[in-house]
Order: C-alpha cells, then structure tokens, then sequence
C-alpha cells in the first residue's frame, strides 16, 4: 500500500518509444504508478559487466522493475546485460505466458499456456572452456535448490491462477543426471502441492504436440530448465502471433524485472512504428504483482479490444497506425 514507484529501464533502440506508450497508458488510466528512470549503460569493472549502482539501487529500493529491449554490446568482454540483470537481483523465476490475441490471425485462435522457466543456471551459467585446441567444453549447471525454487514458484503460480497440472518438460532421458535431477525435485515438490496435479513430458515431445494442437496445454503450466525454456517459449510466442505480442516477469524473492523480450529494432528506432505491446502487456503483469488487478484488468482489456478491433493496428501486425495513434485508441477505451 502507498509506495507504486517503480523502476524504468527504457532501454536501447525502440525502448524509449514503447515506453513513452506504457507511461501515456498509465496516466490515462489514472495507476498508481510512479516511474524512476534508470540508466542502465552497462560498465566494465574488472572484466566483468556490472549495472551502475543507481540503478541497482534504484531496483532494490523500489522492488519492481519495467523494462524495454537492450541490445547486447558486443566484445570488450561484455555478456549480455539481460542475463546480468536477472543474475544481479537473483531472478530465479521467468514466467511468459503464450495466449492468443483476438484479431491477429495466427493458425491457431486457442493458444492458452504458461510457461516458466528457470532463470539463473543450466546453460546460462556461462561455464565453458577450451579443454585443448578445437575442444570446448560449455558446463550444464543444475542445482536442486535453483530447481526446487522454481519448481515451487511453479506450483504456486498454478495454484494461485487456478491452472489444473504443471508439466515438467525435460530430457532427462540423456542429460540424466541434469534433468533427472531436476525431475526428481518436480515430483518431490509436486508431493507438497495437493491441489495441482503434476506430470512430465520430453521437450521433443512437447514441441512436437503443442504445434499440432496447443489445446490441451490450456489448463497448464511447464516448467523447465533454462535453455529449454528460452527455446520453447520463443516457439510458443511464434503460435500467438510473436515475441511483439508476448509478456515476460523474472521474479525473484526480493526483486522483479517485467520486460519485453523482443530485440531493440534499431532498423525502426525513433519513427514512431514500433509496437509497444509486449511492454504493455508485461506492465499488466506487473500491476497484477503489485496487486493493481483492477488497473490491470481495465488496461488488458482497452488493449485487447484496440488489437481485436484492429483499426488502430502498427505495421508489423499489418496496420497502418504509429505507436503513439495505437496507444491513442487505447487510451480511448479507458
Ligand atoms: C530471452 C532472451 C535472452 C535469453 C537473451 C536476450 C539473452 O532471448 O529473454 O529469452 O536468452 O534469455
Ligand atoms: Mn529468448
């Protein structure tokens, strides 16, 4: 209660304009919300990227952060300031959910799936060395107190939003000593949880069913490791139409990032064409994790309605309209 500051991370390229859209929104729809915008230019110290203190101690103060697309800078020992973000305030949960919107016609119209991925290891835990020339060796870390965490995240989300099952998705019929351990942990988990059921399924199988028919993914949740995670839910985003109409939240125990997960779009950047979407939508997350569900509600649904109607559509989903005429029409329905 009180305190709605949150921390804005513009970002690079296009992100200056969506989040202008997201900040016009929000006023218009009279939230809470107050924005503190950080520069995040990333800083080498040691050779390590490292954010500057502001804004690490802007997020830490505020607890919840929006932010747009970085671009990753190449070389000078740099790694990308996505993953230092999500390791910095340990944000061991990313939960994208994949539905489809009305009035973006994509081949299926019923797509309704959550996915949450772990966020902090596995192959992101950026191990990998050359064993001798022409040899690399890249390490898979898989801890049980990183896949407990997310596993009970995972539970907790599904009884909370009241979805049926979760699903691990795995492969631990060759990583078995990962991915075992990683299934292990879901089915003790799953044990503490009576009201979610609990199944598992092998990430081949689970791309190979869910693009043929996404229906009975509907009532779930799939967890998984990290890589699988950035794989399938990129994959899941292609059925509703997109990365441009998908929202992401990295939760953490002490802190959350909701971003959009799209490129920067340099190619578009300050002609008023990009899409704001996704950033849009993942603010919706954020109002509902700050517990602003009405604000969300009335939000989602101006922008539900603007896309179905389809008047005031941007260029990629094949109108005509600039960021600021959709986020116009929005603003319009609240
Ligand atoms: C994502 C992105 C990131 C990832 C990149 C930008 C490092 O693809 O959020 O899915 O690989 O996790
Ligand atoms: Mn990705």
């Amino acid at each position: 209660q009180g305190n709605y500051t949150v921390t804005l991370i513009e970002g690079d390229g296009i992100g200056p304009e969506i989040s202008q859209s997201v900040k016009d929104i929000f006023a218009a729809a009279k939230t809470p919300i107050e924005w503190e915008s950080v520069d995040v230019t990333p800083q080498l110290k040691d050779g390590r990227t490292v954010i500057p203190d502001k804004a690490i101690d802007s997020v830490k103060k505020n607890y919840v952060a929006l932010k747009g697309p970085l671009a990753t800078p190449i070389g000078k020992g740099h790694v990308s300031l996505n993953l230092t973000l999500r390791r910095t305030f340990n944000l061991f949960a990313n939960v994208r959910p994949c539905k489809s919107i009305a009035g973006y016609k994509t081949p299926y119209d019923n797509v309704d799936t959550v996915l949450i991925r772990e966020n902090t290891e596995g192959e992101y835990s950026g191990i990998e060395h050359v064993v001798v020339d022409g040899v690399v060796q890249s390490i898979k870390l898989i801890t049980k107190q990183a896949s407990e965490r997310v596993l009970r995240f995972a539970f907790q989300y599904a009884e909370d939003v009241g979805r049926k099952k979760v699903r691990a998705v795995h492969k631990a019929t060759i990583m078995k000593m990962s991915d075992g351990l990683f299934l292990k942990t879901a089915r003790d988990v799953s044990k503490d949880f009576a009201k979610v059921d609990f199944d598992a399924e092998l990430l081949d199988n689970t791309c190979l069913k869910i693009v043929t028919d996404p229906t009975p993914y509907n009532d779930k949740v799939l967890v998984m490791p990290n890589l699988y995670g950035d794989i399938l839910s990129d994959m899941c985003a292609g059925l509703i139409g997109g990365l441009g109409l998908t929202p992401s939240g990295n939760i953490g125990d002490e802190c959350s990032i909701f971003e959009a997960v799209h490129g920067s779009a340099p190619d578009i950047a300050g002609k008023g064409l990009a899409n704001p979407t996704a950033l849009l939508l993942s603010s919706i997350m954020m109002l509902q994790h700050m517990g602003l569900n009405d604000h969300a509600d009335r939000i989602q649904k101006a922008i539900f309605d603007t896309l179905a109607e389809g008047k005031q559509l941007t260029g990629d989903l094949g109108g005509k309209a600039k960021t600021h005429e959709y986020a116009q029409a929005i603003m319009s329905r609240l």
